[in-house]
């Protein structure tokens, strides 16, 4: 399918990897009017899209997709043709804590975007997924394939598979145009510094310990966040309605590796590392086949784990301030001091 995008609607875009995708479009494809819906969780920071709040390419409201007659409104207005959906509670940790707030959002939040797609007869959603619903693999087992079963092991990847079967379902009983992607963990620039690879960076910034779950030898596959952006454009141009597709980084260091890379860069001791109680059914290792993305729509350009991490580290160190807005809290009374001190 070759499809030209004209509207798009994109969820959860003031958190990491959705406001990473609207730059990348706006910056590298423009000509598509965009629309930024996002509840502003803890995870939501509207600092991260401030470049582009100003353009008349996009616009946002500060809505909860759970809310259907708000998000009915926004698809009266906006008439998508394409929507990608990155709403989601998206921390495994948390999930462990509080299960609830990952089914209002990850599985109830998809089906009422569902029928709303549905009803305004979007022609392209693409439904941002997770390596996490194969489940953990054993060292030597073949890297996952889009046809492999769903094995979620914690209650956030349970409601990402969760998510998928719905958006699979109305593919199968309602001929829905969506598209299911599958990506690996994800680094990068405004990544919130309670996942992995930020935490590290800003702690050891700031000489305070990296916490190390366990024996640290888990295996990520690691991709920087534009490569993922790119191969979503790519797949709402290129790819095929009704499809899965894995997204992966094409390497598997192990956490303490990644941590080590890091301290090396900042020029930080090893004894930051600090190994602590593990999390519960920690998933050892993942690895995704992504042949059929290739193949499909010639992605293949990926930066090295190496190169990526400069680039975010150098991120980090530049940025400095937005980060530590973030940890004191300060950034949730962005859209206040932009949108309602205005009023
Ligand atoms: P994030 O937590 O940084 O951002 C999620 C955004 O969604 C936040 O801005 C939050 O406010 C918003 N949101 C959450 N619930 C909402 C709701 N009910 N209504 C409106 N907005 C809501 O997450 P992320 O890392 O950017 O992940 C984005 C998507 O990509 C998620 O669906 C996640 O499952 C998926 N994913 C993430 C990774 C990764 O490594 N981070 C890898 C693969 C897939
Ligand atoms: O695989 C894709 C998934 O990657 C996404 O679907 C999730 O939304 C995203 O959060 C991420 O999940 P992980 O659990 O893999 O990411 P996290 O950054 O939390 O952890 C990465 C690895 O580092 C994991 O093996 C746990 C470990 N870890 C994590 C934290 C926060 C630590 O050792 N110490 C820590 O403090």
């Amino acid at each position: 399918m070759t499809f030209k995008v004209q509207r798009m609607l994109v969820t959860g875009g003031a958190g990491f990897i959705g406001s990473n995708f609207i730059a990348h479009v706006l910056e590298k494809y423009g000509a598509v009017r965009m629309v930024c819906v996002d509840k502003l969780g803890y995870a939501g920071n509207l600092e991260n899209l401030s470049g582009f709040l100003k353009s008349e390419a996009l616009g946002f409201e500060k809505l909860d997709i759970c809310n259907e007659a708000g998000m009915r409104t926004v698809f009266e207005r906006e008439r998508p043709d394409t929507v990608v959906h990155f709403a989601a509670e998206s921390h495994v940790d948390r999930s462990i804590m509080s299960a609830r707030p990952f089914v209002e959002s990850n599985i109830l939040g998809t089906q009422i975007l569902l029928d709303l797609c549905r009803q305004f007869q979007v022609q392209c959603m693409l439904h941002v997924s997770t390596d996490e619903v194969y489940g953990a693999l054993s060292p030597g087992q073949a890297a996952s394939l889009e046809t492999d079963s769903l094995d979620p092991t914690n209650p956030y990847s349970a409601s990402k598979a969760s998510s998928d079967l719905m958006v699979l379902s109305y593919v199968k009983t309602h001929d829905f145009p969506a598209l299911v992607t599958r990506c690996s963990n994800n680094y990068g620039p405004y990544q919130f510094p309670e996942k992995f690879i930020p935490l590290a960076i800003t702690n050891a910034i700031e000489d305070k310990p990296i916490p190390i779950y366990g024996d640290g030898l888990q295996v990520r596959d690691w991709i920087f966040v534009r490569d993922h952006c790119e191969a979503i454009w790519r797949l709402i141009t290129h790819g095929k309605t009704g499809e899965i597709y894995n997204i992966g980084g094409h390497n598997q260091p192990t956490n303490i590796e990644i941590a080590r890379q890091i301290l090396t860069m900042l020029g930080k001791p090893e004894s930051l590392l600090e190994h602590i109680k593990d999390r519960p059914a920690h998933d050892r290792r993942y690895n995704l086949d992504d042949a059929k993305l290739m193949a499909e729509t010639a992605f293949k350009e990926r930066v090295s784990v190496a190169e990526g991490l400069r680039h975010t580290v150098a991120w980090y160190v530049k940025n400095e301030p937005w980060w530590r807005r973030v940890k004191s809290g300060e950034y949730q009374t962005y859209y206040e001091r932009q949108y309602v001190s205005r009023k």
